[in-house]
C-alpha cells in the first residue's frame, strides 16, 4: 500500500511539477500512471522512491515514512528508473551483483534467482559483457533484473516496457500480474494507452502535477461520454480539468 498526502514539489522555486497532490494505491492492485509529457510522472515517482524530497505531504510505504524511515522503506521498493543509462562500465552481472549486496541478497538465493531472471528475459548471453555494448532493450531489461532481483514487494517502474520487444514485454507484463495477485503494489508510468487498458486494475491521470482521475477503465468511460475509444477519453480528461 502507498499512501502519498498533499505531496507538491516545485523545482528552482519556479515550476510548479506537483500539486498538493494525494493518491492511496492498494496491495493487489496494479495501477497505471498516465499523463501528458511534463504532467509531473517522473517527479512523483521520484519522491515516492525517496529519490526527490518532497517540498511538503507525505508519502509512506506499507506503512514506513519514505523521509522518515527512508531505509525501511527502501528496502521494499523495487524502482525502474526512465533511463538505463547508469553504470555502463559494468557488466550486467556485476551491476545486478551490486544492486543485489545493497539489498543485502543472501549469496545461497541470488545465483538462481540472477540466473532465472536473465533467462526469462533472453539476457544469458549478455550478463558477463559491459552494459556500454549493450542494445537499448537488453540494457532496459538488465535494470528490470536488477529491479527485481531483491525481490521486492513494492514495484514503482517508470515507463518500464519502454524499448522491450514483445516477448520480453509479454514476460513483464505477465510478472507485473503475479506480482500484484499475490497482494503485492505494481505502480508503473506508461505512454502505450493500450497496456494500461490490458493490464491495469485502475488507471490514475495526472495533468499539471494533479491527479484528475483515479479509478477503473470502466469508471473512466462512464464519466465520460466518448466511451470506447482510450484515446478521445484521455485527450477528454486532461483537457477538461
Ligand atoms: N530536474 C528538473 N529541474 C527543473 N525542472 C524539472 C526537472 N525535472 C522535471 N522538471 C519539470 O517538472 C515538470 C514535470 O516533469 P516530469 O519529468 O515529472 O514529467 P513526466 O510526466 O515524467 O514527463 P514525461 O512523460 O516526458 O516523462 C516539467 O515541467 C519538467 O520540465
Ligand atoms: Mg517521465
Amino acid at each position: 500500500m502507498i499512501k502519498i498526502s498533499n505531496v507538491s514539489k516545485t523545482y528552482n522555486n519556479s515550476i510548479k511539477a506537483i500539486d498538493n497532490l494525494s493518491l492511496n494505491i492498494k496491495s493487489g492492485e496494479i495501477v497505471g500512471f498516465i499523463g501528458l509529457n511534463g504532467a509531473g510522472k517522473t517527479t512523483l515517482i521520484k519522491m515516492m522512491t525517496g529519490i526527490l524530497r518532497p517540498d511538503s505531504g507525505s508519502i509512506t510505504i506499507n506503512g514506513m515514512d519514505i523521509v522518515e524511515d527512508a531505509l525501511d522503506a527502501k528496502q521494499i521498493i523495487g524502482y525502474i528508473a526512465d533511463s538505463p543509462d547508469m553504470f555502463l562500465r559494468l557488466t550486467g552481472y556485476e551491476y545486478i551483483n551490486f544492486i543485489a549486496d545493497i539489498y543485502k541478497v543472501p549469496l545461497s538465493v541470488r545465483k538462481k534467482r540472477i540466473n532465472d531472471l536473465a533467462e526469462k528475459f533472453n539476457l544469458l548471453d549478455q550478463l558477463n559483457k559491459p552494459m556500454q555494448g549493450y542494445s537499448h532493450g537488453n540494457r532496459q531489461k538488465m535494470m528490470v533484473v536488477a529491479c527485481l532481483v531483491h525481490n521486492p514487494k513494492v514495484w514503482i517502474l517508470d515507463e518500464p516496457l519502454i524499448g522491450l520487444d514483445p516477448k520480453s514485454a509479454l514476460v513483464l507484463k505477465n510478472m507485473m500480474k503475479e506480482h500484484a495477485k499475490s497482494g503485492n503494489t505494481v505502480f508503473f508510468s506508461t505512454h502505450v494507452l493500450e497496456v494500461a487498458e490490458k493490464l491495469c486494475d485502475k488507471v490514475a491521470i495526472i495533468n499539471e502535477g494533479k491527479i484528475v482521475f483515479y479509478g477503473t477503465l470502466d469508471e473512466l468511460k462512464g464519466k465520460y461520454s466518448k466511451k470506447d475509444d482510450l484515446e478521445k477519453l484521455f485527450m477528454e480528461v486532461v483537457s477538461h480539468e
